[in-house]
């Protein structure tokens, strides 16, 4: 164990911020017991100061570029989020020679590819244990743990604030805005909470996951979003009768097509483990051809679960700083001479099950002409549900479960369905994920 401190800089005292602070002194004993030397906060560099924790003599700037200007910070900690300042700040450290840690999703996924050839140049690090899934230590797990295996897929509940609020609307029957605001107020939820609820928080996610899984650069344009706005009670409901749970999932797949990278809400039976993940925790379920299923679960929001996995990072820093250990794990778990250039599959090539709901006329032969142009596209009907009319109703809900369909046929079944006279309004659909490649 060296005697001489890892010195760091915390930017940023925001929810994960003064988690990370917080954590960083409570556990100083065991963490500088795994680090093999002291870690020492050095420099806090923040706007203003946080009540959630007691910075005591600790050197503070309000202007964090003095972080990153800091010669005595040996790593930095990336805790403002967004993808400008947040970008600036990254590379104005790196370019003096520092390590990285940071908890930003959007500047990863978005500008990762470019931030790691500038840390690579540089000889440092970036980590971002805390970008993805919050305290659950995946990225360890598939840069390191699952180091052995060819990925063929993974899926994952990745949005902690999403999932709260799906669990809460269907167990408590409660209203969208209102477990939105709860999640904000307990700083589960993104500065701008349209990116939990409409997705792109978990495509984030995704992309830096499918990049690690297979070992190719991260291509978050590429990602299919689809948020849980749309989501109604009905369709809760409906999905629990035909013995499913609707969850927001992140799917990445690999095929001799390509890499299948979507985040939208999806059916899943609800004896699997994902659909039982409930409230602000994550999972993610990882296959790999030699280790077969693996899952991960766990707090995936949150100011000291997303601490955790950011001092995690720390402490590999500081090891890797104390004991000059120079072979490191790379950014992307792959060389960066080794990352794969791999296809994106179009989403019309994509093949679920679905779930279907529409408002048909109650009178003779609508279901049959519905079937017929199921049958048309060669989509097979798993389950067909028709409930009562209500009382002085003539339209009544039809819901269709189908069997596995290529995503262009059912767009084409979808439209023509539409186009009915005896069909109102628009179809609404939702993908089955049976979660078993
Ligand atoms: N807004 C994110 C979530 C925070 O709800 O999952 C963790 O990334």
């Amino acid at each position: 164990m060296s005697s001489q401190a890892v010195k760091i800089g915390i930017c940023g005292l925001g929810t994960v911020g003064s988690g990370a602070f917080n954590v960083l002194r409570r556990n100083a004993d065991v963490i500088s017991a795994r680090a093999q030397s002291p870690v020492e906060i050095a420099h806090v560099g923040a706007r203003r100061d946080n009540p959630a924790c007691e910075l005591g003599d600790v050197k503070v700037s309000r202007d964090i570029f003095e972080v990153a200007r800091d010669p005595q910070v040996q790593v930095l900690v990336e805790l403002i989020g967004g993808t400008t300042v947040a970008k600036e700040l990254v590379e104005e450290a790196v370019r003096n020679g520092k390590h990285v840690v940071t908890a930003n999703k959007a500047l990863i996924a978005e500008f990762g590819n470019e931030l790691f050839a500038l840390a690579e140049a540089h000889n440092v690090v970036i980590r971002y244990e805390a970008a993805v899934a919050g305290g659950i230590p995946i990225i360890k797990a598939l840069r390191e743990g699952l180091a052995g295996n060819r990925i063929e897929w993974l899926a994952g509940i990745i949005n902690g604030t999403g999932n709260f609020i799906l669990s809460e609307m269907r167990e408590k029957g409660r209203e969208f805005a209102d477990v939105l605001a709860e999640a904000q107020a307990l700083g589960y939820a993104e500065a701008d909470p349209t990116f939990d609820v409409e997705g792109i928080d978990a495509a984030h996610k995704l992309v830096i996951l499918a990049s690690l899984a297979f070992g190719m650069p991260l291509q978050f344009s590429s990602v299919y979003t689809e948020g849980i706005t749309q989501l109604t009670p009905q369709d809760v409901e409906y999905a629990e009768e035909l013995g499913y749970r609707i969850k927001h999932l992140g799917v990445a797949k690999l095929s001799d097509a390509g890499v299948e990278l979507r985040v939208h809400p999806t059916l899943i039976p609800e004896a699997r483990l994902l659909a039982n993940v409930n409230g602000v925790k994550n999972a993610v379920l990882v296959e790999g051809d030699a280790v077969g299923p693996t899952l991960y679960y766990g707090a995936g929001a949150g100011a000291e679960p997303t601490a955790s996995a950011v001092v995690a990072d720390v402490v590999d820093l500081a090891r890797e700083l104390s004991a000059g250990q120079s072979c490191r794990v790379p950014a992307l778990g792959f060389a960066s001479d080794s990352l794969q250039n791999l296809p994106i599959v179009a989403m019309e090539q994509v093949v679920t099950p679905w779930y279907l709901r529409m408002i048909a006329e109650d009178k003779p032969g609508v279901l049959s002409r519905v079937a017929s142009i199921f049958s048309e596209e060669g989509i097979s009907i798993e389950a067909l549900i028709q409930k009562a009319p209500a009382e002085g109703e003539t339209r009544v809900p039809l819901i269709v479960l189908t069997n596995r369909a290529l995503q262009g046929s059912m767009d084409k079944a979808v439209s023509a369905i539409e186009a009915l006279d005896s069909i109102s309004g628009e179809v609404a659909r939702i993908r089955v994920e049976v979660l078993d490649g």
